[in-house]
């Protein structure tokens, strides 16, 4: 199990970060990885943050995403985790 983490933090909200969370959501939903993933929200993560863009972190790989790139980010970032060998 990891944690995929998207920070909520205010230059990430103002970047699409609620739009991001709920696309990984769905897409864990959709790819029935709820076993292998766990979404979480929090406050900067540090990756700040360049405008519209929005950090995440899936175990110890640190990434920008933007609402417009979720779905492609989350399928090259789960695919490259080292742990998580889901069929998507
Ligand atoms: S506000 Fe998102 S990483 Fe800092």
């Amino acid at each position: 199990m990891q944690d995929l983490i998207v920070c909520i933090g205010e230059t990430c909200h103002q970047s699409g970060a609620e739009h991001v969370l709920k696309t990984f959501m769905d897409l864990v939903a959709a790819h029935k990885l709820e076993n292998e993933i766990t979404i979480k929200a929090s406050f900067c993560i540090g990756g700040c943050c360049e405008q519209n863009e929005v950090s995440a972190r899936l175990g110890d790989s640190l990434f920008q995403v933007s609402p417009e790139t979720a779905e492609q980010v989350f399928t090259k970032q789960v695919h490259s985790s080292p742990t998580l060998n889901p069929e998507v």
